[in-house]
């Protein structure tokens, strides 16, 4: 779900963490979103306005008497508030129901989206005070991420950082889609396998488990539970998504099959390795002029849950050289998935290390061929036809 052309209303309060506030207008900026940044007066004690009118494009508002309507036009005409950092000071207002400024006339004013991401230090944070604000928003609707634990300003290791900016850029991102996925559990599998010749080396494929990833994170944002159990990938797991990192097939097996109790969908794009060194040597193998590997098959994970009586829907992929549908057609067939997808790796922008991607999406009496998109895209794409088989 991109950000652009969304309205953003940023509200920032006086926080130790309001660089990051900094990173975040600017990153907004960056995907197209139409941010404009509401200051309160601590806020501008730790940055000044400059800094937030550069990363916007906008001009900062602070002042609620500089333009009689903003108080309420502001919120009014945003997608989404979101508060980061939130005080402790202001999400007290916020339950309050006080509006001495700018930022809580605004936020007493949202009908909308809203977004808060708490910034403060841990004795703060686990005030009963601040819970019971934060509780009651949240039961209101308001929508919160972070905060997490790590190194405070305080130089103390505990709870009360702000969360970082992709993760804010995640749940601003969910905030904005559609939640039709929501209450459902999907587990997803990414990435290609390793499997072992000796300790240092083992048989591989090129998967950089970048369209796996792409469909957990879509997946998360429509409002899905999202297992993600991937290979060594070259991506760096998304955020919000439970991840089971996993090196061979057998343990992508076990992994995938421990996850499958309640699961609405299983979305199998890792590329696990068809073969296996029949034996694991203990030691490195000396160096010779020539090796004879004796493989044997790995478990057809997708073959076997296919069969199951009772199973989620069941999507496969199926990586080809080639345009020809009929192969990932059979394989649909034979292996008992619902849904395969057709994939043509040698088709230029298509598959493996890209962030393209052009696939057809093959049912039992429909085909659909997309055209080559983000693989974003082509998750969005996917599991719009998901939702017309669970809904
Ligand atoms: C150096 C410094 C850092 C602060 N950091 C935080 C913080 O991270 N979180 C917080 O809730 N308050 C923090 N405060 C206190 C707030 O700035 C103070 O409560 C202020 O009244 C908040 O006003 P506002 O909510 O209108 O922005 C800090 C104060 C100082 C002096």
């Amino acid at each position: 779900m991109a950000l652009k052309n969304r309205k953003i209303l940023l509200g920032v309060t006086g926080s130790i963490a309001v660089h990051k506030a900094v990173d975040l207008a600017r990153r907004l900026t960056e995907q197209g979103a139409s941010v404009h940044v509401v200051m309160t007066d601590a806020a501008k004690k730790f940055v000044t306005p400059l800094s937030f009118e550069v990363a916007s494009q906008n001009k900062v508002h602070s002042d609620m008497f500089a333009d009689p309507l903003s108080h309420i036009t502001l919120a009014a005409d945003a997608d989404i508030v979101v508060v980061a950092p939130a005080s402790a000071n202001s999400i007290g207002k916020f339950a309050g129901g006080i509006a001495d400024d700018l930022l809580s006339t605004c936020m007493l004013s949202v009908t909308g989206k809203a977004l808060l991401a708490p910034a403060m230090n841990w004795r703060m944070y686990e005030n009963g005070v601040l819970q019971r604000n934060l509780q009651f928003l949240i039961s209101r609707g308001m929508l919160q991420v972070g905060p997490e634990r790590g190194s405070l300003a305080c130089g103390e290791e505990a709870i009360g950082r702000m969360a970082d900016v992709p993760e804010i850029l995640e749940a601003i991102r969910a905030a904005l889609s559609e939640q039709d996925f929501s209450g459902r559990k999907i587990v997803v599998t990414a990435g290609p396998t390793r499997e072992y010749i000796d300790p240092v080396r083992f048989i591989s494929n090129r998967s950089s488990g970048k369209m796996g990833f792409a469909i957990a994170r879509a997946a998360m944002r429509r409002g899905a539970t999202v297992t993600l159990v991937s290979g060594p990938a070259q991506v760096n797991p998304p955020c919000r998504v439970e991840f089971i990192a996993v090196e061979t097939a057998a343990a992508m097996r076990e992994a995938v099959l421990g996850k499958l109790h309640d699961c609405a969908v299983l979305i199998m794009t890792a590329a696990v390795a068809d073969f296996s060194p029949l034996r694991r040597e203990d030691k490195k193998v000396d160096k010779s002029d020539s090796l004879t590997l004796n493989l044997k098959k790995t478990p057809d994970i997708l073959a076997e849950i296919g069969a199951m009586k009772q199973r989620p829907l069941l999507v496969g992929f199926s990586a080809e050289t080639g345009a020809d549908l009929s192969r990932a057609k059979r394989k649909r067939k034979e292996k008992g998935a619902d849904l395969m997808v057709f994939n043509n790796v040698e088709s230029p922008g298509s598959g493996f290390d890209v962030d393209t991607n052009e696939i057809t999406i093959i049912e039992a009496d429909n085909v659909t061929t997309l055209p080559l998109m983000t693989k974003d895209e082509a998750a969005d794409a996917l599991l719009d036809r998901v939702s017309t088989f669970i809904s």
